[in-house]
């Protein structure tokens, strides 16, 4: 079941449960989305997975759910929270592909932010990208991160060295326009 906290023009978030757990675990063992997270050498079953859902459902964890259809497209959150500097990390993935560079990813993180900035008093929002996804790249900067910094060589993967890329915002740098 799914309740409307963040709503947007073509998403919504809702706080993510265990009931969403089988849902995940489908899209964290499909490759193409997982090659894209930190979890993609981690085992991923259904029991690790409610556990996990469990412990980050009581943080600022959502997941994205489609206005128009009801369907679960995806989960997106913020984690390493500190509260005393203002300060986040957020980290998103839309495992249904059908949904990507639809501008769903944009306008999830738009109605993250906008929350985290009025309501949890953040200051800065940081995130971390791998330095080959490019779509990934594009929809951070269309929200308003600016990259501010690269950790070379930082990543290797499918056999292929990438830098990691350190994009970060402020509530002046979000974009309206989601
Ligand atoms: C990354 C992700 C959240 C982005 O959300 P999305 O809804 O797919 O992306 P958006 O539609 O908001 O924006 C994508 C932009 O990139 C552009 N784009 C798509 N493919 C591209 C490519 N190969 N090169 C450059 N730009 C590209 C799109 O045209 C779009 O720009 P526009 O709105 O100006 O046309 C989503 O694709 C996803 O979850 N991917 C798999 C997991 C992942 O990568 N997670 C992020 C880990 S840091």
């Amino acid at each position: 079941m799914h309740f409307r906290k963040l709503v947007g023009n073509k998403c919504y978030l809702s706080p993510l449960s265990v009931e969403d757990a089988e849902q995940c675990t489908a899209w964290l063992n499909d490759l193409e989305v997982v090659r894209n997270l930190s979890r993609v050498s981690a085992v991923i079953g259904l029991d690790a997975e409610r556990e996990a859902l469990e412990k980050i459902g009581r943080e600022h964890n959502y997941a994205i759910v489609d206005l128009a259809t009801e369907a679960m497209i995806g989960v997106c959150g913020f984690f390493d929270t500190d509260r005393l500097n203002g300060t986040a990390e957020l980290g998103i993935f839309i495992g249904d592909k059908a949904y990507w560079s639809r501008g769903y990813g944009r306008e999830a993180m738009t109605l993250l932010l906008r929350y985290g900035f009025d309501y949890l008093n953040f200051e800065n929002v940081l995130l971390r990208v791998y330095s080959f996804n490019a779509r990934a790249i594009e929809s951070y900067k269309r929200v308003g991160f600016r990259e501010m910094g690269r950790r070379r060589r930082a990543l290797k993967r499918e056999r292929q060295f990438f830098d990691v890329i350190y994009m970060d915002i402020t509530p002046e740098d979000l974009s309206g326009d989601a």
